[in-house]
């Protein structure tokens, strides 16, 4: 039997007849969901991988190490799905710049990315009456995310109040037209429902549910994308399955964008919710073993550097400090570390001169003033699939 995921409702926009797509609450009924063996068997490895990913934060001194850098690659790989041309060095080498540079709009949009991470989870975190997980806290993560750049005129931190469309240069031909606005107030309280409902699904595929019926009611005029994507990352955390955002799922979805698009399509076209969540669980499963891949190897090389730099007779106490932020600042600049280490010009330059001759930084700006300095070999780790 072929299931229906939602009806369509005739509309018109633009001056155009269409059919737009309301879709049925969560979860699936008429039938039930019913994965094979191999979907069940990609659910397995993903819950496992992900408990894997989670104890992988257990290496280090600081779990905020991974946090750091693996925040940022979902920040800029989400943003380049929708073709945000921003990277990860560029990220970084804007924050080490500071306030002093304005940030490129395509940068801008990965910061504000960054922000909005930071608040939902710092509302969902608090004890004394945060925001939960809800409409509500997604609207305050849109604005965030919208906050100055080309998302100005687009209504950030609102619920759109016009027909909008996916694909094709006008209603007539678009891919997909999700619900009339009248609709989408119902269709995010049923959802906002489903996020907190207690039903016998395994948290995961709740989260892959989730994701899609977020894309198919694309509450706002942009930027649907990114906060959908954004959701998954908080839901992880809301169901215990992560206890920081670690897993960068965005870069199987910028590598498999096609099969993205289609999938999510496919759910409409054709009911088709096992196949997304095939793709999805393999989504995770993938990320999780390359993210716990990366923080090994990203663990390794600090190791094997410490080493090499205690190793050197000129190896100064600063010097040592200075190494120890490496993994949350892997770019920064002397006045950076002036502000890290709170010391002087002459102090911190010393202790990146000697990081320098055991060859863990490297200045890549060639610039004589505010020069900036690299710890190379952990960026070319972090930043494997987030170039363009
Ligand atoms: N056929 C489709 N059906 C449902 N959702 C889709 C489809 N194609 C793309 N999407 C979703 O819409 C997003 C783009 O919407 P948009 O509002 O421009 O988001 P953003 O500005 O964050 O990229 C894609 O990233 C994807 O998640
Ligand atoms: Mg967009």
């Amino acid at each position: 039997m072929k299931r229906t995921t939602g009806q369509y409702e005739r509309t018109s926009v633009a001056g155009e007849e269409v059919a737009a797509f309301i879709p049925h609450p969560l979860p699936p009924v008429h039938p039930v969901l019913s994965l094979t063996d191999e979907q069940l068997e990609l659910l397995r490895r993903a819950e496992a991988s992900l408990r894997r990913l989670d104890l992988a934060g257990e290496m280090v001194p600081s779990l905020d190490w991974f946090v750091y850098g693996f925040v940022r690659k979902e920040a800029v790989v989400s943003s380049q799905i929708e073709g945000t041309q921003a990277t990860l060095t560029d990220l970084l080498a804007h924050e080490a710049g500071g306030s002093q540079s304005a940030a490129r709009p395509d940068v801008q949009e990965v910061c504000n990315y960054l922000d909005a991470v930071r608040f939902a989870r710092e509302e969902m975190g608090r004890k004394d009456g945060g925001l939960p997980l809800s409409v509500r806290l997604l609207n305050q993560v849109h604005a965030r995310l919208m906050h100055g750049v080309r998302g100005g005129e687009k209504l950030p931190g609102e619920i759109r109040r016009s027909q909008n469309w996916i694909g094709g240069t006008r209603p007539g031909n678009a891919a997909f037209v999700p619900p009339p606005p009248q609709r989408v107030p119902e269709a995010l309280s049923a959802l906002e429902k489903y996020m907190h409902a207690e039903d016998d699904l395994p948290p995961l595929l709740r989260i892959g549910l989730l994701h899609v019926q977020f894309e198919s009611i694309h509450p706002y005029l942009d930027g649907n994308g990114r906060v959908g994507r954004l959701m998954i990352a908080l839901l992880l955390e809301h169901s215990a399955l992560l206890s920081a955002p670690l897993l960068y799922l965005s870069l199987f979805f910028k590598r498999h964008r096609d099969e993205y698009y289609r999938r999510l399509s496919a759910v409409r076209t054709d009911g088709d919710w096992e196949g997304w969540l095939g793709f999805f669980l393999d989504g995770v499963g993938t990320v999780a073993e390359e993210a716990i891949d990366s923080a090994r190897e990203l663990f390794a090389l600090v190791t094997r550097d410490r080493g090499r730099m205690l190793a050197v007779p000129d190896g100064s106490m600063m010097a040592a400090r200075l190494f120890e932020r490496l993994p949350e600042h892997p770019m920064l600049t002397v006045a950076n570390i002036m502000e890290l280490l709170d010391t002087t010009r002459p102090t911190a330059t010393k202790a990146v001169h000697a990081l320098v001759n055991v060859g863990v930084l490297t200045e890549t700006s060639g610039r004589k003033r505010d020069r900036t300095f690299v710890y190379t070999e952990y960026l070319n780790v972090l930043k494997t699939g987030t170039e363009l």
